[in-house]
């Protein structure tokens, strides 16, 4: 982006995850609160994409919900999925900005990993394919590994995004380490010509060190700004996030 000096600046798309609102939902099996109202809320609050994981057990968004979403929101849908065939056709359908692959398990609570790009690559790269001829951008979720980062650029999916849950839940010694990971994978990843997207675990203290990595272009965060909502609201949680960012 350029400034109005016409010197070049940097800045970091906000994709807000907005899943757990739909988990508040399908507590109860009902109507409230609606996901697609929040996505409105969120681009108030300034978020640059709406991202939501529909998940095969439907825990938290629905089919229903993307379809709506599709249809109201105005900056752009990253829509996370497991590779499978079921996700490429719904994706292919409704026609979201972004696919994020993820892996999936029944039983996590959340995305525990990134997908072992590396073990696929044959397989991802045919679903990435068929994803891009549908005119959706795609990216691999994936760990801080070269090997991985190298895998999914031979998938020909635009970016990568980096797993950043081994370094949220790091302490003490453990913290830099883990950065310097994600520094790492997203300079090999950038040198090879991914747009580097992160997110998981990210909230409004430990995302510093992560925005000073300059090769990062958009965070995914959901359940640190949904938590925040919960006492000050949703736009104004997405844009207290937002103002922190570059
Ligand atoms: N990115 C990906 C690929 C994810 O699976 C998730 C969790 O759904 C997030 C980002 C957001 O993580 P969090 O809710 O911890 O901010």
């Amino acid at each position: 982006m350029i400034d109005r000096n016409g010197i070049g600046v940097r800045r970091i798309r906000l994709g807000v995850n907005i899943d757990h609102v739909a988990t508040l939902r399908q507590a109860r099996r009902g109507r409230e609160p609606d996901p697609v109202r929040a996505a409105v809320l969120a681009e108030l609050g300034g978020a640059d994409q709406i991202t939501v994981h529909l998940r095969e057990d439907r825990r938290h968004i629905q089919d229903r919900d993307l379809e709506l979403l599709r249809r109201t929101v105005q900056t752009g849908i990253d829509m996370e999925m497991a590779a499978v065939a079921e996700m490429v056709r719904i994706a292919s359908r409704l026609g979201p900005d972004l696919v994020t692959l993820v892996p999936e398990k029944r039983e996590e609570i959340t995305t525990e990993g990134g997908l072992d790009a590396a073990g696929q690559v044959r397989s991802l790269t045919r679903v990435v394919r068929r994803l891009q001829k549908a005119g959706i951008r795609v990216a691999l979720f994936v760990d801080p590994v070269p090997r991985q980062v190298r895998a999914s650029r031979e998938t020909g999916a635009e970016a990568i995004e980096i797993n950043t849950g081994k370094y949220s839940e790091a302490a003490g010694d453990r913290v830099s380490g883990e950065l310097e990971k994600i520094r790492r994978a997203a300079a090999l990843g950038a040198e090879m010509g991914l747009r580097i997207h992160a997110g998981h675990g990210l909230n409004y203290r430990n995302v510093f060190p992560v925005i000073a990595i300059g090769e990062i272009e958009e965070l995914n965060i959901g359940h640190s700004i949904v938590s925040r909502a919960v006492f000050v609201g949703l736009e104004r949680a997405v844009r207290e996030m937002k103002e922190l960012l570059p």
